[in-house]
C-alpha cells in the first residue's frame, strides 16, 4: 500500500489561512491534485478537510473516501466512510476493498500519518503566497522524519512542486 501526502502549501509550511482558507492556491496546483486523486481514488481525511470539501462542493471523491473523526457521524454516502479507526486500522479498509494507493490529506491528518510511519511520498505544491495564522502542513502530534528529494517540478511560472519520499529509517541519500 502506497500512502501518498499531496498539499498545496505556502513557502512557510501553511497549507489553509484563518482568514482565506484555501484561496491562495493557484490553478496549475489545483489541477495536479485533481489528476492524481482521479486516478488514485482512495482518500483519506479528517474532520477539519471533510467540512471545508463539503463546503466548495468537491467532496465525496470517486471511488472510497474515509473520514476520520472521533464522534459518531452515519454517512449518507455510499462511498464516504466515518470512522474513529487509527490509521494503520484506515489503510486496512483500503487494503480489503483491493486498493494499493491512498491520499491522505488534512493538516492533523498528516501528522497522525507521519507520526505512524505509514506515509511513503509527499507532494508540496509550492504556492506564491504568505501567511502566517492558519494551518500548518504538519499540524498534529509531533514526530521527526528524513525525507530524500526524488523530484522538483514547474507546474507554472509561479508554483514549483516538490516530490518527496519518505524514509522509514536512516538518513537521507545526499
Ligand atoms: N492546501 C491543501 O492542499 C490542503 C489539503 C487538505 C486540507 N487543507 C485544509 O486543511 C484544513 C484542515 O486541516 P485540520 O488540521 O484543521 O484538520 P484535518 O486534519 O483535516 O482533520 C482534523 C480532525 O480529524 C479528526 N480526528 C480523527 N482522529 C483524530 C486523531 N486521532 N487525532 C486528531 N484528530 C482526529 C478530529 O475531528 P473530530 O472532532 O471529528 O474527531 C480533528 O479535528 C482545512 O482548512 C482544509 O481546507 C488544505
Amino acid at each position: 500500500m502506497k500512502v501518498i501526502i499531496y498539499m498545496s502549501i505556502t513557502p512557510n509550511g501553511y497549507i489553509a489561512s484563518s482568514r482565506s482558507g484555501t484561496d491562495f492556491i493557484q490553478s496549475a496546483s489545483d489541477r495536479g491534485f485533481r489528476r492524481m486523486m482521479s486516478q488514485v481514488k482512495a482518500n483519506v481525511v479528517g474532520t477539519g478537510t471533510y467540512k471545508k470539501s463539503l463546503e466548495s462542493g468537491h467532496f465525496p471523491y470517486k471511488g472510497l473516501n474515509v473520514v476520520m473523526t472521533r464522534k459518531p457521524v452515519k454517512s449518507r454516502w455510499k462511498n464516504v466512510i466515518f470512522t474513529d479507526k487509527g490509521p494503520a486500522e484506515v489503510l486496512e479498509l483500503f487494503r480489503k476493498e483491493g486498493y494499493r494507493r491512498v491520499m491522505v490529506g488534512g493538516g492533523k491528518i498528516n501528522s497522525l500519518f507521519m507520526k505512524a510511519k505509514l506515509v511513503d511520498e509527499i507532494y508540496l505544491d509550492v504556492q506564491p503566497s504568505v501567511f502566517t495564522e492558519g494551518v500548518r502542513v504538519f499540524d498534529g502530534p509531533d514526530f521527526d522524519a528524513k525525507l530524500r528529494l526524488i523530484g522538483v517540478k514547474r507546474l507554472s511560472r509561479s508554483e514549483v512542486q516538490l516530490h518527496y519520499k519518505v524514509l522509514k529509517k536512516g538518513h537521507p541519500q545526499k
